[in-house]
C-alpha cells in the first residue's frame, strides 16, 4: 500500500523526482514502498548442466532477470509519482512497463525453483506422486502431457513462456497454458512449473536447436516444487 503522506514529504525534498534511475530502489523506499529485489538462485550457475550451461544461467539470472527488477521499480517510482500528481496520462503511459516488467521478475522467480539439478531427489517424477495421478487422469498418460507441453512450448511463436497450471474455481483441473513476452499467469490460475521459451533462455547453448532445449529441459523439473504448488503449499507469490 503506497503512504502518500511520505510520498509527499519525500517529493518536496526532490527535483526532480526520480531523474536518476539507479536510485529507484532508495526512492521507492524513501516513498514507503518497499522495491523489488533479484532473488537468490536455490543452485549454482553450473548445477543445471549439461541441460543449461553455467553461462546461460549466469547471463539470464544475474542479467536479465535483473533488468526486470531495475526497470519495474523505476517503473513503479514513476507511477507513484504520478499517481500523487493526479497524472492520469502518465499512469497510463506506464502500463505497459510495469506488465512487463513486473511479468518478468514474477515468471524468473517462479522458474529458478521449478529447476532442479538432473538427478537430484527433486528432480525425481517420484516427488510429485499426486500432480503425476491428476496428470495421467487428465491426459492418460505422463507421455501423452509431456508431448502435448512440448507441442505447446514449440508452438509459441517469438517470445514467451508455457505453463502447467492449476485452474481457478471448483473444477480446479490442470490446463497447458502460454503466455506472450513477460505475461504471467494471472486469474487465479496457479503455476505448476514454467519453461522460459525466450531465445535467452537456450540460444548460448542451443542455437537454433529449440527442440532439444525442449527436450532437456525435462532432466531438470522440480518435481518437489511442482508438487507443492499443485498442492497450495506453496508460499510463492505468482501475481504483484
Ligand atoms: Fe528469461
Amino acid at each position: 500500500m503506497v503512504n502518500f503522506s511520505n510520498l509527499l514529504q519525500f517529493l518536496s525534498l526532490q527535483s526532480p523526482l526520480g531523474s536518476d534511475s539507479t536510485n529507484s530502489t532508495l526512492n521507492l523506499a524513501k516513498m514507503g514502498i518497499t522495491a523489488y529485489t533479484l532473488p537468490a538462485l536455490p543452485y549454482a550457475y553450473d548445477a543445471l548442466e549439461p541441460h543449461i550451461s553455467a553461462q546461460i544461467m549466469e547471463l539470464h539470472h544475474s542479467k536479465h532477470h535483473q533488468a526486470y527488477v531495475t526497470n519495474l521499480n523505476k517503473a513503479l517510482e514513476a507511477h507513484v509519482t504520478a499517481v500523487a500528481q493526479g497524472d492520469v496520462a502518465a499512469q497510463i503511459a506506464l502500463q505497459q512497463a510495469i506488465k512487463f516488467n513486473g511479468g518478468g521478475h514474477i515468471n524468473h522467480s517462479l522458474f529458478w525453483k521449478n529447476l532442479a539439478p538432473a538427478g537430484s531427489d527433486e528432480a525425481s517424477l517420484d516427488r510429485a506422486s499426486t500432480l503425476v495421478k491428476e496428470i495421467e487422469k487428465t491426459w492418460g498418460s505422463f507421455d501423452q502431457f509431456k508431448a502435448a507441453f512440448s507441442a505447446a512450448l514449440l508452438g509459441i511463436q517469438g517470445s514467451g513462456w508455457g505453463w502447467l497450471v492449476r485452474e481457478a474455481g471448483n473444477g480446479a483441473g490442470l490446463r497447458i497454458v502460454t503466455t506472450k513476452d513477460q505475461d504471467p499467469v494471472v486469474g487465479g490460475d496457479v503455476p505448476i512449473f514454467g519453461v522460459d521459451m525466450w531465445e535467452h533462455a537456450y540460444y548460448l547453448q542451443y542455437l537454433n536447436g529449440k527442440a532439444a532445449y525442449v527436450e532437456n529441459i525435462w532432466n531438470v523439473i522440480n518435481w518437489k516444487t511442482a508438487e507443492d504448488r499443485f498442492a497450495g503449499r506453496s508460499e510463492e507469490k505468482t501475481e504483484l
